[in-house]
């Protein structure tokens, strides 16, 4: 069946899915205010595209982080993607590879990361842009091992979520009794060490209240990875991580599943792009589904987004293929996009192509 957008890929997957797998990949916490609002919110911001500019032919590519791209998009950090497909994480790994972007792998993959890696690498035919992502543990020493792995397979960055200090109540999984993986699926990135004490059990994702900015300053020395923290949503936090010595802040809601009426991601960027200044760079993810959603992101100042879910349908309706799917329709519609607003490049969005009303509205709300 032909599909022409990321929603038609989404019908077609929940066709796909079992009921509860799909009500967990797009299902959210509470009310899901949050979740409809990230999308709905990039709705309303107007866009006011120049003309006769000469722009020639878009440039999508662009650095992050030393990562070289083919476009500002990158493949957020979803867990569980072999309850989608077979292949799983693997089969992610690949499209992200070939279409020359960044995969976040989640600590909640169900493929071991070093299988991950190798996947990428042989997809890429040699270097990947593999980043990874994890909850800090209380165990800071199991912690540590997780570090370990992810460096050895060489992942360039560590994404902290710093949003899920517990758990958030997702009233769907509740409802279906959807509670834990399959037998024969498993969190395969939080399987204990095999020497030392450790009994290559797999253990069970702390979600902790007790952590603090003394832990991203324990994560600061015990890697050289870059450090990205994923869920900051309050300036004054923004500014706590440059002062951590975070090398790039996500601002992410969590796809709507932590805490619920958070407002939409787009809304609270203009007040973290204020706190940054520039000075490290600002991605964020949340509701991202046309390519114009994109280019409104890198307008209002973000360097690159993330997507969350759309890889998720992309997985489940054909692993590797649909995922490049999803990943050629965003390049495809963002370069469009860029060509009817008069611009040559992703590098150089301004806020003067957004309806200005919005832009007020969106700059003082904070
Ligand atoms: C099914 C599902 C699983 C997720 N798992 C994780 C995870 O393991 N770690 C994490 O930091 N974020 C996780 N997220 C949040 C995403 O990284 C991201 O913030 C969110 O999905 C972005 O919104 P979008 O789905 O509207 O693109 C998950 C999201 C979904 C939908």
């Amino acid at each position: 069946m032909q599909a022409f957008s990321l929603r038609d890929l989404e019908v077609q997957a929940q066709r796909r899915l079992d009921p509860a797998v799909y009500d967990y990949f797009a299902g959210g916490s509470d009310d899901e205010v949050t979740v409809r609002s990230n999308e709905a919110a990039f709705a309303r911001i107007g866009l006011l595209p120049r003309v006769l500019r000469g722009a020639g032919p878009a440039e999508l590519e662009t650095t992050l982080l030393g990562c070289r791209l083919s476009m500002p998009v990158l493949i957020g950090p979803t867990a569980f993607h072999r309850l989608a497909h077979p292949e799983g994480e693997r089969a992610t790994a690949r499209a992200a590879a070939t279409t020359g972007t960044i995969m976040i792998v989640s600590m909640a993959s169900t493929v071991a990361i070093e299988e991950v890696a190798t996947a990428a690498r042989e997809a890429a035919g040699g270097e990947t842009n593999l980043w990874f992502q994890i909850y800090l543990q209380p165990d800071l020493g199991f912690t540590e091992s997780v570090i370990r792995r992810a460096e050895a397979v060489g992942c360039s960055a560590i994404v902290v979520t710093v949003d899920s200090p517990t758990f958030g109540r997702r009233e769907r999984d509740l409802s279906n009794g959807f509670s834990d993986l399959p037998p024969g699926m498993c969190c395969e990135n939080l399987r204990e060490p095999m020497n030392g004490n450790g009994s290559g059990k797999i253990r069970k994702i702390v979600f902790s209240p007790e952590l603090s900015w003394k832990d991203i300053e324990w994560l600061r020395k015990v890697t050289e990875l870059k450090i990205v923290l994923k869920g900051i949503v309050h300036p004054e936090d923004a500014k706590l991580a440059l002062r951590h010595g975070a090398d790039a802040v996500l601002v992410s809601n969590h796809g709507g599943r932590q805490l619920d009426t958070v407002p939409a991601t787009i809304e609270l960027l203009p007040a973290i792009v204020n706190a940054i200044d520039g000075r490290i760079p600002l991605l964020l993810d949340g509701g991202i589904r046309r390519g114009t959603d994109v280019l409104k992101a890198l307008a209002l100042g973000a360097d690159a987004v993330a997507i969350g879910r759309p890889v998720l349908w992309g997985v489940a309706l054909a692993g590797e293929a649909g995922v490049a799917q999803v990943l050629e329709m965003l390049r495809s519609e963002l370069n469009r996009a860029l060509t009817l607003c008069g611009c040559s490049s992703v590098r150089d969005l301004t806020p003067d192509l957004l309806q200005v009303r919005v832009v007020e509205e969106l700059c003082t709300r904070r």
